[in-house]
């Protein structure tokens, strides 16, 4: 395993800040950011036969990798932006009737919440939350949250990691127990690839969206939405473009908008854009495969703990959950405060780049460890003045 120190000078961050937020935007490795480049030059070369007559062939490949490392097959999913942009794509395709209801948890990120609160408004249907306590109770959380359908439930929607309290969710068992009960589910898995080991087609979700420009270490603008094939067909693109054209004539010879299959069709070509990012994602996977990810990750993980075992001890409060129940992200419970003079605090006096979060009235300073964090960026954490406080 290539140590912290030297992994540390393979990436582009500023060496004068601890970067212990990884979670909110990812970081990328400098090689990958440079085949990134790399794409955007070719592409300036000749943008015709870049976009209009390879960007087809390039993105199946770029696909067939992700796939084969999530377990699945590159033609059930397609890049998008973002985990925003698949969650939207779902919940503006999703046939809702007035009086429906989409089911989710009270952990889930603000603008997907926003999301579903907007189209389920839109059509007369509700979006309601499961309340998970904390401690989390991973054995409970499948029986609650079916305990929670109804007859009009039509969707699940959950994370398969927490944003504000970075729980793994067991995520597959919950597909499962929906699927019998046919209920269609949605899986928000924006911090899982590269945190975890993400198999989709075992984890069996309708759909799955995720990122790659966070834990995957892949450019910003990466993402990927996977469908079950028999989903396919209902998918709208958030923009409508050549893939709903009922012919292309005119353009013949730009294979960019024709696509092997109708999702494909519509849901790849969204109109000229820079695809650079999604050609860069075999470059992000085969980096984290040369560095040995497996014991990166079991050695990040390893740190997270010992910064959640110092706080909390110092602080007097307990953990939110057991070692299991998350990978290289933590939420570290601290005592009540100001959160945003909390954060201000960590960056401005000791230039540390933390996020804070809050969930049901508890506070915690959310640690997000990488493989290019070293021992000593979590001593410096755990030295802060602003987190020595009883
Ligand atoms: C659980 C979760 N879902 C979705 C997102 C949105 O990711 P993006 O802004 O890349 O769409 C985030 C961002 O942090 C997140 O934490």
């Amino acid at each position: 395993m290539t140590p912290p120190d030297r992994m540390r000078e393979l990436f582009l961050l500023d060496p004068q800040v601890t970067f212990l937020n990884h979670g909110s935007f990812g970081a990328c490795p400098r090689d990958v950011f440079e085949t990134q480049q790399r794409w955007q030059l070719e592409m300036e070369r000749n943008p015709v036969a870049f976009l209009g007559r390879r960007s087809a062939q390039l993105l199946s490949y770029a696909r067939a990798v992700l796939g084969s490392t999530l377990g699945a097959s590159g033609e059930h999913l397609v890049f998008v932006p973002n985990a925003t942009t698949g969650v939207n794509i779902v919940a503006r395709s999703f046939a809702l009737r007035p009086g429906d209801e989409v089911l989710s948890t009270d952990m889930e990120y603000g603008a997907c919440d926003a999301t579903w609160q907007h189209v389920c408004a839109q059509h007369g249907a509700h979006y309601r939350k499961v309340e998970i306590p904390l401690p989390f109770e991973r054995e409970e959380f499948v029986a609650r949250v079916m305990a929670a359908t109804t007859k009009r439930t039509r969707l699940i929607f959950t994370s398969h990691i927490t944003s504000t309290t970075a729980l793994v969710f067991p995520v597959a068992d919950l597909c499962r127990a929906a699927r019998e009960r046919g209920i269609v589910t949605l899986v928000d898995g924006a911090h899982a690839p590269g945190q975890i080991a993400v198999d989709l087609n075992a984890i069996g979700a309708d759909f799955y969206t995720a990122n790659c420009h966070k834990w995957l270490c892949a450019p910003k603008g990466a993402g990927f939405l996977h469908a079950r094939p028999e989903h396919h067909g209902s998918l709208d693109a958030t923009v409508i473009s050549w893939g709903y054209a009922e012919g292309v004539t005119g353009h013949v010879g730009f294979d960019a908008y024709l696509g092997s299959s109708l999702f494909e069709r519509r849901l790849q070509w969204q109109g000229t854009r820079d695809i650079a990012a999604w050609l860069s994602v075999p470059a992000a996977i085969e980096f984290q495969a040369r560095h040995n990810w497996p014991a990166v990750r079991e050695n990040c993980h390893a740190l997270a703990r010992h910064a959640l075992d110092t706080l909390t001890r110092r602080h007097g409060l307990q953990p939110i959950a057991r070692d299991a129940d998350w990978a290289q992200m933590v939420a570290i419970p601290v005592p009540p405060q100001d959160a945003d003079g909390l954060r201000e605090r960590l960056f401005g006096e000791s230039a540390i780049e933390i996020p804070v979060t809050s969930h049901a009235g508890q506070l915690f300073v959310r640690i997000s460890v990488q493989g290019y964090n070293t021992p000593d960026d979590v001593e410096r954490l755990l030295a802060a003045p602003a987190l020595q406080q009883e």
